[in-house]
Order: structure tokens, then C-alpha cells, then sequence
């Protein structure tokens, strides 16, 4: 028995051992017998924010696999030399070839991961970094300056540089440096703006990957500010229904003819706040009063939302405060309850209908809304005539409970007193 209970516990050791074992395997699965390697680290001589764990390493791409040579010399003149295709350190263009020679190669990309895009060099080219790096301007990002050159990992790691959430920090290590931007004459306060916006917040404080990063206005490769034109289509990409609106409203073709930025006109870019009603309407705040004055019809229709907007807040928020109530006294009305959250939805869907800058389309949604609010108040006013109700009932039962109690103490007194 017992030598039976010792070869299950060996089995069992075994078994941790080869798991183990596998595991350490798959944190280093460079090819050990890679002379490139094995002398850098000998030497110390390994780049800086250099990661055992770089996808490249990973899958034994290794150092030769960039920077070419020969890795199974450990003598470093031959490793290096003359026809081993060793290129030292690539700069500016010379690093776009490097990642290019396998990630535009479809065949040898496939081998590793069948899904993986293969046309960064083709997107680069084509944007304002790779324009400028071709005219001959090094200080634009190159692939590295993205991704680094010693530590990369796939988008979805959060340790990657073009992680959703460390993209802002990535474009900003430049973009909001002013000695270095200093010769271009472009500002360098897009980070500090996007940090402060509903975006960044939403994204950096509140984790909420939905929100975007720099890359999703401005493309992954294709770093470029978005065209006129092309810019209610990026924001359109999650605000689908304000882009429907908007580019189908009249104002829609007057702006691009006035070379009128979309969206940005009355959001901003990188500094886009949350929004509030009185940004529609004749108000201080308004966006409409600064290209409308009054006496033109569009200052009016401006009014008329506002308006709608204001009487639809106004009643739900009575009917909002009333449900509250109710619950507060431990009453629950479903009905009510429900009327309430139409209301709201409609007032959001109001909100939205904003874009198409129709007052008649705004108020068919703010007159539903009214409706459910109007239904929600009679509901609660029900439900508070019936705690009335019940209130009196028991105001009754109890007057006449005490009544009869007081009537009992005499009662008791009395027998008392007789005995
Ligand atoms: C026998 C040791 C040894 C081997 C093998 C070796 N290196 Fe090096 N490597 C060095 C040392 C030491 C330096 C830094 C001093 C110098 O520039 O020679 C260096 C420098 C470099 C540099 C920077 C070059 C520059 O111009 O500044 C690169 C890139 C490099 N090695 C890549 C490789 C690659 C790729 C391989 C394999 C094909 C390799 N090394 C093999 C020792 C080695
Ligand atoms: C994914 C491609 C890639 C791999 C793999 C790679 N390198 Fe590099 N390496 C680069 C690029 C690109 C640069 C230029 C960096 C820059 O300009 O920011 C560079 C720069 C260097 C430099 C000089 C600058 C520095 O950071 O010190 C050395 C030395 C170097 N690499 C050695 C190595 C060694 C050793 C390995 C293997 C352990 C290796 N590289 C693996 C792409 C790579
Ligand atoms: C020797 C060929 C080769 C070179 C050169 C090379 N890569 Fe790669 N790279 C690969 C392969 C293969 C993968 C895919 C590994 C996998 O996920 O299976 C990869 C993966 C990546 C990934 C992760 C992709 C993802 O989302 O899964 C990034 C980012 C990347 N490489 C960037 C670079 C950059 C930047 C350079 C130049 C500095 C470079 N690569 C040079 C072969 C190469
Ligand atoms: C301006 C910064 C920037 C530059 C320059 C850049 N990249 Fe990227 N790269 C990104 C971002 C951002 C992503 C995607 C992140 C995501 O998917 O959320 C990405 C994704 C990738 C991927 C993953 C697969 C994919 O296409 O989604 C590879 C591979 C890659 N880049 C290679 C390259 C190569 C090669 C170069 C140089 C030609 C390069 N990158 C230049 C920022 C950059
Ligand atoms: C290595 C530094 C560096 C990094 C990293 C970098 N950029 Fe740039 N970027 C530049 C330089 C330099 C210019 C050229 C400015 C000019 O000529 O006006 C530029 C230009 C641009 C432009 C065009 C500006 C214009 O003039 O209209 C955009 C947009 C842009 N970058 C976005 C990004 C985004 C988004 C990221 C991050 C994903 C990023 N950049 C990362 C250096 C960088
Ligand atoms: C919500 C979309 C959005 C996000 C997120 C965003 N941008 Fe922009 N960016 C724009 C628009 C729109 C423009 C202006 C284009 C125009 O007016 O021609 C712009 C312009 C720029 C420019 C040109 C110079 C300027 O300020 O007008 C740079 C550089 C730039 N952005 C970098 C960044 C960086 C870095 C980040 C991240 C910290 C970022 N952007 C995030 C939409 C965005
Ligand atoms: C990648 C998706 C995405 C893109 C692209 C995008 N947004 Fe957003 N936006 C969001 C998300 C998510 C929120 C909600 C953030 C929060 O408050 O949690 C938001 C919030 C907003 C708000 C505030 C809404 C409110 O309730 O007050 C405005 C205004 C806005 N975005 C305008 C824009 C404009 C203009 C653009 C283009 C320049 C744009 N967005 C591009 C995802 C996006
Ligand atoms: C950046 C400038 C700008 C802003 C901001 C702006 N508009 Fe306009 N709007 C125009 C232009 C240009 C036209 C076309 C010329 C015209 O009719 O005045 C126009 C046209 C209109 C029209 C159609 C004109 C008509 O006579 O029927 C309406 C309605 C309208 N705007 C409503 C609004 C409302 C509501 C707001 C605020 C939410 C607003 N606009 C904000 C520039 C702007
Ligand atoms: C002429 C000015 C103007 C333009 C152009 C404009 N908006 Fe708005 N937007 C507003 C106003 C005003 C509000 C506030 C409505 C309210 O809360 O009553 C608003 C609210 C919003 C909201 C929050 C309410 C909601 O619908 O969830 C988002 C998101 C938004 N806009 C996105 C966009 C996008 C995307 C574009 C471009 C396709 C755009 N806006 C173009 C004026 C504008």
C-alpha cells in the first residue's frame, strides 16, 4: 500500500515538474543556441528596454532576424562580416525596410498568424509621418518610435506601447514636446486637451476601451489630420446617429462648402466636452449664436429646440423628482417607473435629433416625451392619493383604537376600585 501511495505522489511530482518545466519554456522561447544573443548578454552588451518576452523573441526571430548576420557564429567579426547581411543600426528609412521585409511578406507573415494585416508600410507611406520621413525629415515616427524596437508586443498587451490605453502617452512623448516640435508649426497641446476631454477621461480614467485614443481619429499608419470631409465619418464611426443627422441636414452641405470643419465646428477635436442644452439655442453658451444673429430664420429655429429641449427637461424632472418620492416611502410603482425612463429615452433621442437642426423633428420626439412624463405624474399622483388614502384610514383606526384602550383603563380602574 504504501509503495502504491509513493508512485501516485511521484506521478503527481512528475506531472508539476514537466508543467513547470513547459511554462518556463514558454517565457523564453528564443533559440538558446543563438550566438547573437548569448554574447550580448555575456558582454551586458543587450539594448536598452531590451524584453525577453518581445514578441519577436518569442517566436525566435531574434536579433538577426532585423538586424541580420550570422547567429550561429560566436566570433563577432564573422557573425558580422562582409555578405552576412548584418545592416548595425537602422535609422530613419532604414528601419521602415527592416519591419517591412517580413510585415509587407503576405507568405511569411502567414506561417506565424493567418489574420495579421500586412500593409503598415503601404498605410505609413501614405501618411503625414511617412511623407515626411521620404522627404527626408527623421524626426517623424518611424514603426519603432510607435512600437519600440527591443520591447514589442501585440495591441492587446496591456504592456504594449499600442495598448489602447498607453497610445495617448506614446504620440504625446513627441507631440507635446515643444523643444523638439519647435521647428514645425504645429501645437503641442493635443495631449494635455485630450486628457481633459470626455474622451480621454472616459478612456484613461474610467478604462472605458469603447472611448477612442488618438489612433481611432487619426488612423493606426495613417497619422494624418482627418480631411474636411472625412471627419464626421471618424466621429460617425461610433456616433452613428448625430453623423446620419447631421450630414443630411442642410447646414451639412453649406459647411463644406464654407470649408466648415463638421462636427468639430461645435465639439472641438481634442479638447470635446460634455454636452448641455443650452449649447442649442439664443443663450450665452449657445454654439448657434456664433455664426447665427438674430432676425435670420435658422436663430429662430435655434429657439424653438431649445424650447422643446427645456419643456421636456422641466416635466421630467417632476416626474423624476415624484418617483423618487414614492420609492423614498417604500412604494413602488412599475408603471411609473417605466413611463419615466420613456421619457428620458426620448429626451436623449431629442438630444440627438439636434443634428438634423429641424425644430419640427425635435419636437414630434419632445411631445412623446412630454406624454410619458405627463403619464408618470398621474401615475405617482395615483399612487399618492392612495398613501393619502391609507394614511387617513389609519389615522381613523387608531383614533378609535385609543379610544377604546382609554375606554378599557377606566374600565380596569373602575373593577379595581369595586374590589
Ligand atoms: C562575440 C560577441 C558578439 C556576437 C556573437 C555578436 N555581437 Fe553584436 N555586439 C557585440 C559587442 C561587444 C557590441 C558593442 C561594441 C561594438 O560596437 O562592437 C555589439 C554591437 C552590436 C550592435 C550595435 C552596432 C553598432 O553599430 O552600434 C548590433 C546591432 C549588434 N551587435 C547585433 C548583433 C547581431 C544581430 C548579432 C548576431 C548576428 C551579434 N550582434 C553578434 C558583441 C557581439
Ligand atoms: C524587431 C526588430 C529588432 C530585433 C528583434 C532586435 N533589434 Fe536591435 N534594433 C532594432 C531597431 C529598429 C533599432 C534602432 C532603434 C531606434 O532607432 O530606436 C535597434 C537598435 C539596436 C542597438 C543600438 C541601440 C540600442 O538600443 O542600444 C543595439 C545594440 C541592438 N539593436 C542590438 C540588438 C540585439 C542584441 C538584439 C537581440 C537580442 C536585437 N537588437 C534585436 C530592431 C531590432
Ligand atoms: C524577421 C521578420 C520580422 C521583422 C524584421 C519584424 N517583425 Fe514584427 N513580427 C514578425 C512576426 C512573424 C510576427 C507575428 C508573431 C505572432 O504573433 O505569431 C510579428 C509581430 C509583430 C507585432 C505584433 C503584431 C500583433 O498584433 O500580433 C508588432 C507590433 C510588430 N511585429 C512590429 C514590428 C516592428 C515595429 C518591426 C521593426 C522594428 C518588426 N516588427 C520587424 C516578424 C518580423
Ligand atoms: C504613429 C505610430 C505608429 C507607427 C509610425 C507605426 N505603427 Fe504599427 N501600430 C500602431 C498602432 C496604434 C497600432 C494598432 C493598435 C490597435 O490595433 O489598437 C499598430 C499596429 C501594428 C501591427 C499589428 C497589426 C495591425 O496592423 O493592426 C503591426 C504588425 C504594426 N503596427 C507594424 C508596424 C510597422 C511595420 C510600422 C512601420 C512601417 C508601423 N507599425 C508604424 C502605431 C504605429
Ligand atoms: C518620434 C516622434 C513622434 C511620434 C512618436 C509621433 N509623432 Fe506625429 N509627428 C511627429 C512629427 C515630427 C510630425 C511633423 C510635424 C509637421 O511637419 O507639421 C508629426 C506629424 C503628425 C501629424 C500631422 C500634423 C499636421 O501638421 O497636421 C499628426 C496628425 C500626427 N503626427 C499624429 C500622431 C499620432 C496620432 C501619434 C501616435 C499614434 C504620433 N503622431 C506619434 C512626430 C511624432
Ligand atoms: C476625437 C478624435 C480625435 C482624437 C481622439 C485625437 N485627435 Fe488629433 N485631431 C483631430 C481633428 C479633428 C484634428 C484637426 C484636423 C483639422 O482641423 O484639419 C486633429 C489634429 C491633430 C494634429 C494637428 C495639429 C493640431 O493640433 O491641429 C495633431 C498633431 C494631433 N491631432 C495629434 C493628436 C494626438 C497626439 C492625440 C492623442 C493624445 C489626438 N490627436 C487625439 C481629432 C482627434
Ligand atoms: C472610438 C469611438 C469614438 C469616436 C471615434 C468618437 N467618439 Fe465621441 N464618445 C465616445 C464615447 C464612448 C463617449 C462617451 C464617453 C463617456 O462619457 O463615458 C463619447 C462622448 C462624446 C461626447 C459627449 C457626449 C455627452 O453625452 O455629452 C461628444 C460631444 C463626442 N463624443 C463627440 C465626438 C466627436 C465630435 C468625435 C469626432 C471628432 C468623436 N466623438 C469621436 C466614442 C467615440
Ligand atoms: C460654424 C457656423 C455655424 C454654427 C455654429 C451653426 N450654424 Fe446653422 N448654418 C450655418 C451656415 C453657414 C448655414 C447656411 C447659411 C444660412 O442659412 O445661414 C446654416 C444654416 C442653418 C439652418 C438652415 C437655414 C434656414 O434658413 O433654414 C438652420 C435651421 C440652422 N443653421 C440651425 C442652426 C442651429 C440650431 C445651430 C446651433 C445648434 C447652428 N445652426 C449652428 C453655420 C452655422
Ligand atoms: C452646429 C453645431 C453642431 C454640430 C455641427 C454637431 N453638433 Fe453635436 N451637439 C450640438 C449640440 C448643441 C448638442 C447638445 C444637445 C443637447 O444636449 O441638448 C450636441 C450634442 C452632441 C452629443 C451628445 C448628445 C447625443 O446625441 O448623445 C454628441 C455625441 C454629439 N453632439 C456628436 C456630434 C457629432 C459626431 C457631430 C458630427 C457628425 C456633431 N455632434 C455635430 C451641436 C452640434
Amino acid at each position: 500500500m504504501k509503495r502504491l501511495i509513493m508512485s501516485i505522489f511521484c506521478i503527481h511530482l512528475a506531472i508539476i515538474f514537466m508543467a513547470a518545466t513547459a511554462l518556463g519554456q514558454e517565457k523564453s522561447r528564443f533559440d538558446k543556441n543563438d550566438q547573437c544573443v548569448i554574447c550580448h548578454k555575456d558582454l551586458e552588451a543587450m539594448p536598452e528596454n531590451f524584453e525577453e518576452s518581445d514578441i519577436h523573441m518569442q517566436k525566435g526571430l531574434s536579433c538577426a532576424g532585423c538586424h541580420g548576420g550570422d547567429s550561429t557564429s560566436d566570433d563577432e567579426e564573422v557573425a558580422k562580416r562582409k555578405g552576412s547581411g548584418f545592416i548595425g543600426v537602422p535609422k530613419g528609412k532604414a528601419i521602415i525596410e527592416m519591419c517591412g521585409k517580413c510585415h509587407s511578406d503576405i507568405a511569411f507573415m502567414r506561417q506565424y498568424q493567418p489574420r495579421i494585416a500586412t500593409d503598415q508600410v503601404q498605410q505609413y507611406a501614405k501618411s503625414f509621418h511617412g511623407q515626411k520621413l521620404a522627404k527626408g525629415d527623421t524626426k517623424v515616427a518611424t514603426c519603432a518610435s510607435c512600437h519600440m524596437a527591443h520591447s514589442i508586443f501585440p495591441a492587446i498587451d496591456p504592456r504594449s506601447t499600442i495598448y489602447s490605453l498607453n497610445i495617448p502617452e506614446t504620440c504625446h512623448k513627441c507631440h507635446s514636446d515643444e523643444e523638439y516640435m519647435k521647428e514645425y508649426n504645429i501645437p503641442t497641446n493635443q495631449y494635455d486637451k485630450y486628457v481633459k476631454s470626455v474622451h480621454g477621461i472616459a478612456l484613461l480614467e474610467k478604462q472605458d476601451t469603447g472611448a477612442p485614443a488618438c489612433n481611432d481619429c487619426h488612423g493606426n499608419h495613417g497619422a494624418m489630420p482627418p480631411g474636411i470631409s472625412s471627419i464626421g465619418h471618424i466621429c460617425g464611426t461610433c456616433h452613428v446617429n448625430n453623423q446620419a443627422y447631421f450630414s443630411k441636414s442642410k447646414m451639412a452641405i453649406e459647411f463644406e462648402e464654407a470649408d466648415l470643419h463638421a462636427c468639430e465646428e461645435c465639439h472641438g477635436n481634442h479638447e470635446i466636452q460634455k454636452t448641455h442644452d443650452d449649447m442649442v439655442g439664443t443663450g450665452e453658451t449657445s454654439t448657434c449664436v456664433e455664426c447665427h444673429d438674430e432676425g435670420e430664420s435658422a436663430y429662430e429655429t435655434a429657439e424653438k429646440i431649445h424650447t422643446e429641449l427645456i419643456g421636456l427637461v422641466t416635466a421630467f424632472n417632476s416626474a423624476n423628482v415624484l418617483l423618487k418620492k414614492i420609492e423614498r416611502v417604500g412604494m413602488d410603482d412599475l408603471d411609473m417607473s417605466y413611463a419615466v425612463k420613456d421619457a428620458k429615452q426620448r429626451l436623449l433621442s431629442a438630444r440627438t435629433l439636434v443634428h438634423t437642426f429641424d425644430a419640427d423633428r425635435v419636437k414630434v420626439k419632445t411631445d412623446e416625451g412630454l406624454e410619458f412624463a405627463k403619464k408618470a405624474l398621474a401615475f405617482g399622483k395615483e399612487e399618492l392619493d392612495e398613501l393619502d388614502f391609507r394614511r387617513f384610514g389609519f389615522g381613523i383606526a387608531t383614533f378609535f383604537m385609543t379610544i377604546v384602550l382609554v375606554a378599557l383603563y377606566f374600565k380596569i380602574k373602575d373593577m379595581e376600585r369595586d374590589e
